[in-house]
């Protein structure tokens, strides 16, 4: 479509009125502009800030950019200190996260604080003190003109010719077979991801005669603590949040404890392996290893936050909803001779993520 088919209404401004100069005088085309609702208004005119018209006010924004600029430097230097003085299996009490690594929750806090003073200097200076005049750029065609495209062509060929790259077939293959194999250099490095896991995801703290303890208490769990409708967290005797594996073991340990009336209890070998009704099943959700705290008390059933998962405690925590493709692993349990909760071995089977092979 040329300008000559588009209305003159919807032409740029100057390209309207030069239309209309040569076919119908100024005097028209001034009319239609007034009297077109959609005509482009142009910039709105520049409101100067404070900053802009008065000197101390600029140094005062120039101060707040600088300050906060210092700022990020301290942050970052705290950045190293941090990273020097903490230990890494150092925790402390930090409210509301409850117990952290100092290490970690110190050298988060400063590289947050040096990136975010940055990022606030930045934003201020640009807001305070750079030119806010808005400047309309026309839009220009993007296209080469078709000599550029020839000569970007005729440049191309020449380069081909004098590198040889076509001609010479073995520099040209060797250097192939040089790039293809470069990248196996960082599938090598791979292997630094750490020593492979073992046996020891297969494995927990759980062992005949460990007494299940109450993790909010840290005291032994007994029979009578445990009532119909509550839901109790467990781990195993021996192990404390001070330890330096609590993380790694807690991942594969941590047990949901229920009470269930053993005639709702549909499963035969889950009844077996309860004491009264008192069941205890894996804490970590079989689908991609998410700790799982919902209970639903009416129907036995858990489910996972992450991906919705359900599990049926009431019938061997098998998996009624969701994408978790086994059911949560349940520890054998009794009483010992003080009347505390005891397991009677570890699990039957891997806990968490449905992915290790089974058999
Ligand atoms: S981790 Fe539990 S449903 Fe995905």
């Amino acid at each position: 479509m040329s300008s000559q088919d588009i209305p003159e209404e919807n032409l740029p401004q100057e390209q309207g009125a030069a239309h209309g100069a040569a076919g119908h005088g100024s005097t028209a085309v001034a009319q239609r502009a007034d009297d077109n609702p959609f005509a482009d208004p142009g910039l709105p005119a520049h409101k100067p800030r404070i900053q802009d018209i008065d000197e101390r006010a600029a140094k005062r924004s120039e101060r707040a950019v600088a300050l906060m600029f210092t700022l990020s430097m301290l942050a970052t230097v705290g950045f190293i200190a941090c990273f020097v003085i903490f230990p890494v299996d150092k925790l402390v009490y930090i409210w509301p996260f409850g117990r952290v690594s100092a290490l970690n929750f110190s050298l988060g806090l400063t590289l947050g604080a040096a990136l975010f003073f940055i990022g606030a200097g930045a934003v201020h200076w640009a807001r305070t003190l750079m030119s806010d005049q808005e400047i309309a750029a026309e839009r220009h065609p993007i296209e080469a003109a078709p000599e550029v495209k020839a000569q970007v062509m005729a440049d191309w060929a020449a380069g081909n010719e004098e590198s040889g790259f076509g001609r010479r077939k073995l520099v040209r293959n060797t250097m192939f077979g040089a790039m293809a194999l470069v990248p196996l250099a960082g599938v090598v490095l791979l292997r630094d991801l750490g020593p492979l896991p073992e046996k020891k995801l297969r494995t927990t703290l759980w062992a005949k005669g460990k007494q299940l303890i109450n993790m909010n208490t840290m005291e032994p769990l007994r029979p009578e603590d445990i009532t119909v409708g509550s839901l109790v967290f467990a781990m195993p005797e021996g192990l404390g949040y001070d330890d330096h594996e609590f993380q790694k073991e807690i991942a594969k340990a941590a047990l949901m404890i229920v009470r269930i009336r053993p005639d709702d209890i549909k499963d035969k070998r889950e009844l077996e392996w309860s004491h009264e009704g008192i069941v205890a099943f894996s804490k970590i959700c079989t689908h991609v290893g998410c700790p799982i705290s919902l209970y639903e008390q009416q129907t036995h059933h858990v489910l996972c936050p992450c991906h919705q998962s359900t599990f049926d405690l009431a019938d061997g925590a098998r998996v009624i909803f969701g994408p978790a493709g086994h059911a949560l692993p349940q520890l054998r349990i009794g009483v010992n001779t003080e009347g505390n909760l005891e397991a009677l071995g570890d699990f039957a089977e891997p806990v968490g993520p449905s992915f290790w092979e089974r058999g």
